[in-house]
């Protein structure tokens, strides 16, 4: 899909639909809107008397349109958009999506889509061309027929007299936040004979080429000398070598504190059986998604790459498989972590915290002095707070709190889970340092996070529980069902907003 932006007056847009925002009962008395009512015949006059549209959020009513002098359009879609006092930039995102995936469905292949929104110019386009983008992405990968093909080619944002330059930085973030979000989403989905931790290494490595990252890929070998026994642990029981993979930005210029570097850790488990303590085998096959915390560090780190800001970012993803076999670990083995501690490992399926141990303790071994993981960890994040909030707990209050206000400005939820001595008794082993799962039924999204903070040393650390984020079972106006890449735009605004 192209992505163009025009500062003139929308009706004359090249394109065979256009699609205009509209507020919670809003009428079209003045400007473009009653333009555009007097070219649809008074048809949006009318839908909206007669109830057919409200202009609730995810409404969406297609029209026909006169093509009358400059106007070439034949279809005019109204998008509805809620309140009008509550719509913000991130709400631009999920409009511009579905107006995308309304206007496909017949065929359209060129929309012009007006945000009216108040926000700056270059965050409004920035907005719409990445929920047009991530709004185009399907779970069609695999099939040889009825794949979706009615992809929309162009896809024009209108702001009547903007500022070009302003809008082009737009559509370039827009671009890159998009792509970036759909290269997390095609890993997530990818099934887990194709996506093994070496295709992981490989694909981050050709990624790394492609923006200009550094990447380096740490095979079992070099992980063993570095003591990582925990993480290695997960994936002895599996045919495929696990791999730690490290992605670098250096800025050219860097604006950042000297000695400051932030880290993102994922788990990478690419699937998770539950080892010896085995999952029932109903659903699954979902556990092909337990790599979108790494995908979403890749995600991430790509995006960075494009958009260049001005601090230095390491991203490490921690890529193992979880299988049962001879040589799988046994609930009641004991390991010794790279930072020394040492682990008895009492559930096999609890394996993520086992990774993240090694990974998120490497992260500060590379001189992470703040660290956000993502992972989809526990069970328990999806009882306690379904599909809507990212679970989120830390060491600094500060630092959760910063992303949580950025995830709140970009349209993502988090919500904070307490930490603390009294959780951390939970994870304490009669014969090891730490166990690797807390007391029966208690806690369990928190016992991870006590778990992974373990190894966390001097670093100002924040975990995301993404489990029940990550993937939507559900398709939506402005996103397809599937993997979500929850928190790759939280996490390039957090980026953005330390430089
Ligand atoms: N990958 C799972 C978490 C998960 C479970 C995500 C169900 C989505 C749905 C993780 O590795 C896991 O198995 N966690 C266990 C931990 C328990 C054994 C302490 C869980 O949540 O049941
Ligand atoms: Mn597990
Ligand atoms: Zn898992």
């Amino acid at each position: 899909m192209e992505s163009q932006s025009i500062t003139s007056n929308f009706t004359e847009a090249n394109v065979d639909a256009l699609a205009v925002v509209m507020f919670k009962g809003e009428k079209p008395s003045s400007g473009t809107l009653k333009e555009l009512d007097k070219l649809s015949g008074g048809h949006i006059s009318s839908v909206v008397a007669s109830e057919e549209f409200k202009g609730e959020s995810g409404d969406l009513v297609l029209l026909r349109l006169e093509k009358k002098g400059k106007v070439k359009a034949g279809k005019l879609l109204l998008v509805g958009a809620g309140d009008a006092g509550e719509y913000k930039a991130a709400d631009v995102s999920t409009a511009a999506g579905a107006a995308v995936r309304c206007v496909r469905k017949s065929n359209t292949k060129t929309v012009a889509f007006m945000p009216r929104c108040e926000a700056d110019e270059t965050t409004i386009v920035q907005n719409a061309v990445q929920g047009a983008v991530t709004s185009q992405f399907e779970l069609d990968k695999y099939k040889t027929k009825d794949k979706n093909s009615k992809e929309v080619t162009k896809f024009v944002v209108c702001i009547e007299g903007g500022n070009t330059a302003n809008m082009k930085a737009g559509i370039a973030r827009g671009n890159a936040i998009g792509d970036s979000m759909n290269f997390t989403r095609d890993l997530a989905n990818e099934p887990p004979n194709i996506l093994h931790p070496t295709e992981m290494a490989k694909r981050a490595q050709a990624m790394a080429k492609e923006v200009g990252l550094k990447c380096e890929v740490l095979d079992e070998a070099k992980m063993k000398k570095l003591g990582m026994n925990s993480l290695l642990s997960v994936s002895q029981g599996s045919e495929q070598p696990a791999k730690l993979i490290v992605l670098t930005y250096t800025p050219k210029k860097s604006t950042g504190k000297k000695g400051e570097l932030l880290a993102l850790v994922g788990k990478g488990v690419t699937f998770d059986t539950g080892g010896i303590s085995l999952k029932p085998g109903e659903n699954m096959g979902a556990m092909k998604y337990d790599m979108t915390g790494a995908a979403t560090v890749l995600g991430t780190m790509r995006a960075i790459a494009l958009l260049k800001p001005s601090i230095p970012v390491v991203g490490v993803a921690g890529a193992v498989e979880n299988m049962p076999d001879g040589r799988a670990s046994r609930p009641s083995d004991i390991v010794k972590a790279m930072n020394g501690k040492t682990i008895e490992i009492l559930n096999t399926d609890a394996e993520g915290r086992l990774v993240l141990a090694d990974a998120v303790a490497y992260a500060e071994k590379l001189g992470a002095t703040r660290i956000i993981d993502m992972a989809t960890l526990t069970g328990a994040v999806i009882i306690a707070l379904g599909d809507h909030n990212t679970g989120i707990m830390g060491n600094d209050q500060e630092f959760v709190d910063q992303i949580r206000e950025v995830g709140k400005e970009v349209g993502e939820n988090y919500w904070q889970l307490p930490l603390g001595k009294d959780y951390s008794k939970g994870i304490k082993s009669d014969i090891a340092d730490i166990k690797n799962i807390g007391p029966r039924m208690k806690a369990g999204t928190i016992m991870g996070a006590v778990f992974i903070q373990e190894f966390v040393d001097k670093a100002k650390w924040a975990h995301l529980d993404i489990a029940g984020t990550a993937w939507c079972d559900n398709a939506k106006p402005h996103q397809s069902k599937g993997p979500t890449a929850v928190a790759v735009r939280t996490l390039v605004g957090v980026v953005e907003r330390s430089q």
